[in-house]
């Protein structure tokens, strides 16, 4: 695993708009694994800026998200496909319908998840996948405890994703969903490069575990110290319990 300490969010987004770039160029219909939360939005910004500039494109590429929250409508502003839409592919020019995501909405969650992993297989998983970081050490959604293997599968929320993200829905911890879809730890990590990102110091405790601390469940993130791929982006902040 590589970590680089980096002085602002802007560097940060940049060298992991870098990392994106080489791969484009050298692969224009590249598999893209996106996330979401605010950690990866200057990079958001920063490929929607080289796209515009014809540095370059996304016309040919797929994209897979990590997750989504159970129980959001179509149309809701914090359901991560609306999110996704607004912040990455309605800005570049990537094609309408190439950013796909586990579907929240079906009766079935248990099949629409061994649909997704289906379809994430068949695209030959990821080659390049952004990630952030939870304060409890979860990448996508995978929260405490699941098994370090896992397929894409239905998840709980825990208490502190629920507080941590109540600033999305106006402070109101009873807004966020309890429940969600993601990719599994073993999904993730079929993935041929991570990046994650992580800034701040309300990271710092997840970041010294994955970086130091013992591969374990009970810190999620500590999985990709197996990738033989994994590159983490982190500022001060994060990297000051290190
Ligand atoms: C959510 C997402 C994660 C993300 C995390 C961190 O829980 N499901 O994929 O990493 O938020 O969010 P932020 O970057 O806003 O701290």
């Amino acid at each position: 695993m590589e970590l680089v300490i980096l002085d602002t969010a802007e560097e940060i987004a940049s060298r992991a708009a870098d990392v994106i770039e080489s791969l484009l160029n050298e692969k224009p219909n590249a598999v893209l694994g996106t996330a979401t939360g605010s950690s990866p939005l200057p990079l958001y910004d920063e490929l929607t800026r080289r796209c515009a500039d014809g540095r370059l494109s996304f016309k040919d590429v797929t994209g897979f998200m990590l997750d989504e929250y159970v129980g959001l409508p179509e149309g809701h502003p914090e359901r991560y496909a609306t999110f996704m839409e607004r912040n990455l592919r309605s800005r570049v020019d990537m094609a309408p319908g190439a950013l796909h995501g586990p579907d929240a909405l079906a009766d079935d969650l248990e099949q629409a998840c061994a649909d997704y992993e289906a379809q994430m297989a068949a695209a030959g998983y990821c080659d390049l996948q952004i990630l952030g970081i939870g304060v409890d050490g979860h990448i996508g959604f995978n929260e405490p405890g699941g098994p370090l293997d896992s397929a894409t599968h239905v998840d709980v929320l825990t208490e502190q994703t629920r507080s941590d993200n109540a600033r999305f829905f106006d402070g109101d911890i009873d807004a966020v969903p309890t429940h969600c879809l993601t990719q599994g730890l073993g999904t993730i990590m079929k993935a041929r490069k991570l990046v994650l990102i992580a800034t701040g110091a309300n990271k710092a405790e997840a970041i010294a575990h994955l970086v130091e601390g013992e591969i374990t469940p009970d810190w999620p993130a500590t999985v990709m110290q197996n990738h033989p791929d994994a590159l983490v982006l982190v500022d001060h902040a994060a990297a000051s319990l290190l």
